[in-house]
């Protein structure tokens, strides 16, 4: 076990970490951010995707011990600093972009890392950013609607249940 360090959500964070410690891991276990989560281990789903110096990164398949002084930003860092809702996450809540939830946090994490790059992304690019994230709800029709709201771009609004 070695310690690692890494600026997570604006603050420096410390946990042990064997040389196999898989990143998702060191957050959920070591640091107790439980908002990353693992949905195949396998890099095919995205649930575990956060950011590392700013670029999305699918935290299953990665080695905590790589990231050693890096700035990792994962769900729980993503609300303003006042505790509304990032644009996205408000999105997908006024969207119904997530059922059951699982998927989201990755999803969620996707979109803000496709935004950044492409601030008003049409709907076929927000499917492409979006094809490494596996929703098991299919709830794909919100998911995209709900991104393309966060870019400021009009979308038909959700029919009442
Ligand atoms: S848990 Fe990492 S891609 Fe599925
Ligand atoms: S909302 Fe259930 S997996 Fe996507």
């Amino acid at each position: 076990m070695q310690p690692v360090t890494m600026t997570v959500n604006g603050e420096t964070r410390t946990a042990e970490a064997e040389g196999r410690t898989l990143l998702v891991d060191w957050l959920r276990d070591g640091l107790g951010l439980t908002g990353t989560h693992v949905g195949c281990d396998t890099s095919q789903c995205g649930a575990c995707i956060v950011h590392v110096d700013g670029a999305p990164v699918k935290a299953c398949t990665a080695f905590a011990a790589e990231f050693d002084g890096s700035e990792i930003t994962t769900i729980e860092g993503l609300a303003n600093p006042d505790g509304t809702l990032h644009a996205v996450q408000d999105a997908f809540r006024q969207y119904h972009g997530l059922q059951c939830g699982f998927c989201t946090p990755g999803m969620v994490m996707s979109a803000v890392a496709l935004l950044k790059e492409t601030p008003k992304p049409t709907e076929a690019q927000v499917r492409h950013a979006l094809e490494g994230n596996i929703c098991r709800c299919t709830g794909y029709h919100n998911i995209v609607k709900a991104v393309l709201a966060a870019s400021g771009q009009a979308v038909t609004p959700v029919a009442a249940a």
